[in-house]
């Protein structure tokens, strides 16, 4: 029984997003996305300047609580999102430049 239980979580995506948009005044930054991230999987979000990439990370990690769609961590539906609440679930959104400056021994793989 354990054993089937643990199968059963592990096809719970860690996270899951569900026709997200969000749009900025005058701007349709994203628009009825979905994404669903497993355990163990990593996922490279691509596409040109102003495609939305940051904009929908941002919306999942909690600083844009006014987007459409619905959002799930670990299989529980989560609305009343702030950016400490996130982090503390283990979701931040990291900042490449920030990454960049505070560690470059990261950029030089060092
Ligand atoms: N805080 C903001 N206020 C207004 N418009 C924004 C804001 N952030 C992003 N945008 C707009 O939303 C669109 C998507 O931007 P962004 O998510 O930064 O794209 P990407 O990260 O893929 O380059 C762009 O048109 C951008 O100008
Ligand atoms: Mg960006």
């Amino acid at each position: 029984m354990d054993s089937e239980v643990k199968i059963e979580s592990e096809n719970t995506p860690v996270v899951k997003m569900v026709g997200i948009s969000k749009s900025f005044v005058g701007t349709q930054a994203v628009y009825n996305v979905d994404l669903d991230i497993f355990p163990g999987e990593v996922h490279g979000i691509v596409g040109e300047n102003g495609a939305g990439k940051s904009t929908l990370m941002r919306v999942l990690a909690g600083f844009y609580p006014d987007y459409d769609g619905k959002i799930f961590i670990r299989g529980s539906l989560e609305r009343l999102f702030s950016p400490r609440l996130l982090l503390a679930m283990g979701v931040s959104e990291k900042d490449i430049r920030t990454m960049l400056v505070n560690n470059p021994s990261k950029l030089l793989g060092i």
